[in-house]
């Protein structure tokens, strides 16, 4: 099977496409749920929809945000914690009744009752009607890394020393990297009923092949969305 592939010019119109879809959503449901992600790729999509709400076109008021991950042992406050960077780019600019963001909290005393309470929590608002994904250079969807079970929940995920060095370039040093995360589990993700994955930069040419028309394995984690009725890309690589 072929997902399909939508193919921009750059990133703004990359970026443009993505905040477009979340705005169809925003419209349409009038309680919006949405799957968010972190990283450098979503980051000016975040920028278009402040920009939007800004202009009066969107609104989150009655949105539920449920985001894909977080790292183990970072505090809420800390600058290179997931959550901070969705205050920093998204929170901290809209309407979003604070009650309704769930982030993994990976300070938790409990981290298996806390990834207990995230699958509750995307249980009863659920289905997730649109799922944002970014992809790591080694095929990873939320910190699930290659070898997942495409039925995994929400967990505690070991870091591959190649993301760790990957994801470094965020922090002071490699050693400020931690080494386990929380993360939504393959199987969650698919439950969404809609999946965007946005691969920006030539440098994921390679795993976007193997993403869209490599095999479905666990190997790849992200090969799973060529199995989802409703999930696709958008990329600026040329396939
Ligand atoms: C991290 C996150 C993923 C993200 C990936 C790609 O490892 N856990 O959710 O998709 O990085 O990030 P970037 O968009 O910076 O390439």
């Amino acid at each position: 099977m072929k997902m399909k592939v939508i193919k921009v010019e750059d990133n703004n119109a990359l970026s443009t496409k993505a905040a477009n879809i979340v705005c169809e959503v925003l419209k349409k449901e009038s309680r919006p749920v949405l799957g968010l992600a972190t990283g450098s790729t979503p980051k000016k999509m975040y920028e278009f929809l402040v920009e939007r709400y800004r202009k009066g076109e969107i609104s989150f008021k009655d949105t539920i945000t449920f985001n894909l991950d977080e790292y183990v042992g970072l505090a809420l406050t800390d600058s290179f914690s997931y959550r901070y960077y969705m205050e920093k780019h998204l929170f901290q600019h809209v309407d979003i009744n604070k009650e309704n963001v769930y982030i993994p909290d990976g300070l938790a005393k409990d981290l298996s009752k806390e990834c207990e309470a995230f699958e509750r929590a995307i249980d009863k608002v659920g289905p997730i009607h649109l799922q944002i994904l970014g992809v790591g250079l080694n095929g990873h969807i939320g910190f699930n890394e290659p070898g997942t079970s495409f039925k995994s929940r929400t967990h505690v995920a070991k870091l591959e020393e190649s993301t760790r060095q990957v994801n470094s370039r965020f922090f002071n040093s490699i050693d400020e990297v931690p080494k386990e995360a929380l993360t939504m589990g393959i199987g969650t993700i698919m439950e969404a009923e809609e999946i965007v994955l946005l691969v920006q930069g030539e440098h994921k040419a390679k795993i976007l092949e193997k993403i869209v028309y490599g095999d479905v394995t666990e190997e790849v984690p992200a090969s799973v969305l060529q199995t989802h009725p409703n999930a696709y890309v958008i990329t600026d690589i040329d396939i």
